[in-house]
């Protein structure tokens, strides 16, 4: 990381950068809109991209209802995509020349609008087979090793000019790139952005289903994150200059941001159905980590681009920035155990824009430069009050997490790796322990007086003060839960070795 790196700021406001700079990228971090792109991603291609656009629209497994109401399986769903891909798309043919004009035009929005796509592209065709598999067994199959130079070559060029790895991301592709607004003036819970004033741009399986709502609830969180960027800057500038009472009018500013992302979170339940989840989730595998990954054990050869294979994480909610910005402003961050779960956690922060990663990094720093943890902990009770309620909002969001892993994933397969690669059993209880651990450390810390001199500040502090024992209780509870959680899952793997995927005769047998 650079220096300049180490300073990295937010900008005021973003929405209206493109007036003066196309050029300008589509992810900026700013108090205005947050981890959102700068501008609401562009749906529909110039004309030089019919063919490409018309493929993703008719890929999906379940197309959009018919004039009769019927829905027809796509190309994903009869498992034509690959072969449709290699018969429609050139090598060097009309859209690949398209592709240099809009890097030479440098109009970004077309650019990450271009990204998004041939991402959808790539990740559709190389794991239609894991897919076709997985519907035809309930078991994973490999995927494709090679992917034909009409996606590798575009999508190589579009990846180094946007500076990301040359495969789908959470941020630049998937989720954040990937909404429409239907109405600009809507007045929601998230106001234009709440759920149901928005629409999905592209999708693998039914685009008027879970699988648009499993995106979109990650979009109606991410943003709120303008004001919890705007309410993080200003507690660390207040901090800076030992303005306490600023420091916590706002971190209660983020308390309050963070308690309406978990309500939006909440909905997730309703809005994308666990039994759905599966049939979405394999177009969003990746293609490592190296080695470990059986989907694709020799990784994936990019056509007229290297010829050595190359592996990427897949996409994951672990690319979003909510969580890493309370772990870095809490500076929970810095208890992570030294462990190999810590370095994939460091890992996933690298595949996200370039300011989402230089601002997580700034974030880190700044923060542990502060002292925001021991300024909180010693300055008076609501501080101390505020930092533990805070702490406890990143447990909150892991704990329900963590049951959304259980509930939609784990309970229905034995495929033990996740979408971005980690060993989910694993790795999303150990970060969970982490933050138990901070709570309890912070807990440690708080007395009868700090309680008493908070009720004595007025109704909020006493609400405030109750909040806080509330969290004492439910903490050790908490603790217990998942001990047990892991250790049955543990019991559970050491009996039944399954790997969930189809052996290599099974494989052979499943024409794809
Ligand atoms: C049905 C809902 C969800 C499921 C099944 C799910 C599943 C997972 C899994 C399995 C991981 C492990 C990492 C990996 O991919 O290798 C993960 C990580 C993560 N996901 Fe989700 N996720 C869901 C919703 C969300 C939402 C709505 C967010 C909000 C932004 C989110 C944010 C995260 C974060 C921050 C991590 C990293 C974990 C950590 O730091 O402790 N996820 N997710």
């Amino acid at each position: 990381m650079t220096i300049a790196d180490s300073f990295f700021v937010p900008l005021e406001d973003t929405e209206h950068f493109d007036k003066d700079d196309a050029t300008c990228p589509q992810f900026l971090v700013s108090k205005s809109r947050g981890f959102l792109p700068r501008q609401d991603p562009l749906a529909e291609l110039p004309a030089d991209f019919a063919t490409l656009d018309s493929l993703l629209k008719r890929m999906t497994v379940l197309q959009p209802q018919d004039r009769n109401g019927d829905r027809s399986m796509g190309l994903l769903g009869t498992g034509d995509f690959g072969s449709a891909v290699l018969k429609e798309l050139q090598p060097e043919g009309r859209e690949v020349q398209a592709v240099r004009a809009a890097i030479a035009k440098g109009d970004s929005r077309l650019i990450s609008a271009l990204f998004r796509d041939y991402c959808f592209a790539t990740s559709a065709y190389l794991l239609e087979p894991v897919d076709v598999a997985y519907r035809k067994t309930g078991r994973y199959a490999p995927g494709r090793n090679r992917l034909p130079a009409q996606l590798a070559v575009p999508l190589k060029l579009l990846a180094d000019e946007l500076g990301h790895f040359p495969f789908m991301e959470y941020a630049s592709s998937y989720a954040l790139m990937n909404y429409r607004v239907k109405d600009d003036d809507y007045k929601g819970f998230a106001g234009r952005y709440s759920f149901e004033n928005l629409e999905l741009i592209r999708a693998f399986q039914d685009a008027d289903g879970s699988e648009k709502g499993f995106i979109l609830v990650h979009v109606e969180m991410v943003s709120f994150s303008g004001q919890l960027v705007s309410a993080t800057e200003a507690a660390m500038l207040a901090a800076s200059q030992d303005d306490m009472p600023a420091f916590e009018s706002h971190m209660r500013r983020m308390l309050e941001t963070y308690r309406k992302i978990q309500v939006s979170m909440e909905s997730m339940w309703k809005r994308s159905k666990p039994q759905d989840y599966l049939k979405l989730r394999s177009f969003i595998f990746g293609t490592g980590p190296k080695d470990t990954n059986p989907m694709f054990p020799e990784g994936v050869v990019y056509e007229g681009v290297d010829t050595k294979p190359m592996h990427f994480r897949g996409e994951s909610g672990a690319n979003d920035q909510l969580v890493p910005l309370g772990d870095n402003f809490l500076e929970i961050t810095k208890h992570h155990p030294d462990n190999d779960l810590t370095k994939i956690l460091r890992e996933f922060r690298e595949y996200r824009p370039a300011t989402h990663r230089s601002y997580t990094a700034s974030l880190e720093i700044r923060a542990s430069e502060i002292g925001i943890r021991s300024l909180a902990m010693k300055t008076s009770p609501l501080s101390k009050a505020l930092y533990i309620l805070l702490v406890d909002q990143i447990r909150e969001f892991r704990a329900r997490h963590w049951r959304f892993a259980q509930a939609y994933i784990i309970k229905a397969t034995k495929f033990p790796l996740a979408t971005g690669g980690s060993e989910m059993a694993r790795y999303l209880p150990n970060n969970l322990k982490t933050v138990l651990r901070v709570l309890d450390e912070s807990i440690s810390e708080w007395s009868q007086l700090d309680f008493d001199s908070l009720q004595s500040l007025g109704a909020d502090e006493t609400l405030l003060a109750e909040m806080v024992e509330r969290v004492i209780r439910a903490t050790d509870y908490q603790r217990q839960e998942l001990a047990q959680e892991v250790s049955l899952l543990q019991e559970e793997r050491r009996n039944d070795p399954d790997s969930g995927m189809l052996d290599a005769k099974a494989v052979r047998q499943l024409v794809v």
